[in-house]
């Protein structure tokens, strides 16, 4: 029977003591990563200019549990185990029959998931005598949390911020200067890639895809620095499996299953946290899950791309991945879902959803700000606009299985707190936000340059 509580808590000691790493249970293993000059399988060798080596192992492990360093698990405690909650009021605003549950990551420090990696990303570097850590932000979150794992293990942190999301958000700069990270506008004139593309465009409002090769030309250029990536990869993804291991444990003591598991994705790494120990269950034979992945229309790769080998960057230095694309040169709109900005998809997510183990839907932000807002007044949380995505299709699905007398059990990953996006919901109180159309002819520009492999 399940209970009438609103929140499940875990004690500390629960804090997962391993990693769940997905690719144990795939019948098949991803396809290799390739080397963007010569199109052949690269080794560890390739990636120990960007990566310590631990994280390289991990990136290509088919161990099914990874052990958690201690180091690790402590600087977790200052924030995990996050609470899982039943969304009672959102429930009673929807007269659904639904059971809606939602895995809280806003707890941590920076607002997000994003610590859950950076943590580990920070310590494994520290490990090895790295001195300094270049990366990309999206909407500020992922920036925030490398700074502040930066701060926990004594590492200088170099951030490119996406030029809109820099715009959009001050506080968010200011919050990573804080934690003693330094931070540029991307396109930014400090790098040579930057200064190419400011020449031809000098207002051009970034992407990820652009930060990243800053970031990476940054560390690939200076011999005390690494790359850090907070989606995508096979470790970041592994990283945030703490948030359904934790999440399976507290569906128990609600004394439910969920039917359908909802994740929003930009690359796939809260998405991949939340349902990867779930689906591990599914592909062993377990159990069976419904799991959507939700995607803006504004950058919509996994609905629309093309599954194929893409560089991870714009200025094609990254390796290349099989994923769900829609081209290294494709620049979203400046939609204020920051984190969502991204031409390419997790190759992990990419993969189970090639397959039909998944599924993906695509939303507008109209949409999106509209559940956001509904949430923040029923539950009291104000969401990330990120994570208002992931709210769009429970309430769909909530509001589906009212519409069939079911009373379904869903559960969503609500990756973070919105307090750095109050400027993106006041344009959405005040009905100035803009729902871009699919960019048809931009998509099929930056299909054509899709490089190609054997
Ligand atoms: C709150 C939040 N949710 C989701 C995302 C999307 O990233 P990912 O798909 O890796 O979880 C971001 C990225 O910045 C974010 O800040």
């Amino acid at each position: 029977m399940p209970t009438d509580r609103t929140k499940f808590v875990l004690d500390e000691d629960r804090i997962p003591r391993s990693w769940y790493n997905i690719v144990a249970d795939l019948a098949v293993p991803p396809a290799p990563v390739l080397h963007p000059g010569t199109g052949q399988p690269i080794g560890p060798a390739d990636l120990a200019p960007l990566f310590p080596m631990a994280l390289i192992a991990q990136e290509v492990s088919s161990q099914r549990e990874i052990e958690i360093p201690d180091p690790v698990r402590d600087a977790y405690s200052l924030y995990r185990p996050s609470p899982l909650y039943r969304a009672h009021r959102l429930e009673k605003a929807l007269d659904t029959p639904a059971h809606i549950y939602y895995k809280y990551e806003g707890v941590s420090p920076g607002g997000s998931h994003k610590p859950n990696t950076a943590i580990a990303q920070a310590f494994y570097n520290k490990q090895e005598g790295v001195k300094r850590l270049a990366t990309e932000t999206g909407a500020g979150q992922w920036g925030t949390a490398l700074a502040i794992a930066g701060a926990l293990f004594g590492l200088e942190v170099k951030v490119y911020m996406v030029r809109a999301s820099y715009d959009q958000k001050p506080y968010r700069r200011m919050l990573m200067e804080t934690y003693g990270a330094e931070v540029v506008a991307s396109p930014s004139p400090t790098t040579v890639y930057g200064r190419e593309v400011l020449a031809v465009t000098p207002d051009n409002p970034g992407s990820l895809g652009l930060a990243i090769s800053e970031a990476v030309e940054d560390a690939a250029t200076r011999d005390d620095t690494k790359y850090s990536l907070g989606s995508v990869l096979n470790h970041v993804l592994l990283h945030q499996t703490v948030i359904g291991q934790e999440a399976i444990l507290q569906m128990e003591m609600a004394d439910e299953k969920p039917d359908i598991l909802i994740g929003c994705t930009g690359g796939g790494s809260n998405f991949a946290g939340l349902t990867f120990p779930f689906l591990g269950q599914k592909l062993r034979g377990e159990a069976d899950y419904r799991v959507i992945a939700v995607e803006p229309e504004a950058a919509p790769s996994l609905t629309r791309g093309v599954y194929t080998y893409d560089f991870g960057d714009t200025a094609k230095l990254t390796p290349l991945v099989k994923m769900h694309t829609l081209g290294h040169d494709f620049i979203p709109e400046p939609i204020h879902a920051g984190g969502l900005r991204y031409h390419g998809m997790a190759p992990l997510v990419s993969l189970l959803k090639e397959r039909g183990i998944i599924e993906a839907r695509a939303v507008h932000q109209n949409p999106t700000f509209a559940a956001g807002v509904q949430f923040a007044r029923t539950e009291g949380i104000l969401p990330a606009p990120e994570a208002n995505h992931a709210i769009r299709a429970a309430i769909d699905e909530a509001l589906l299985a009212k519409e069939e007398g079911i009373a379904r059990v869903i559960l969503f990953n609500l990756s973070g707190h919105g307090h750095f996006d109050l400027s993106a919901y006041e344009r959405y109180l005040a009905g100035a936000l803009v729902d871009y159309e699919y960019p048809a002819e931009q998509v099929a520009r930056a299909l054509a340059a899709l490089p190609s492999v054997g």
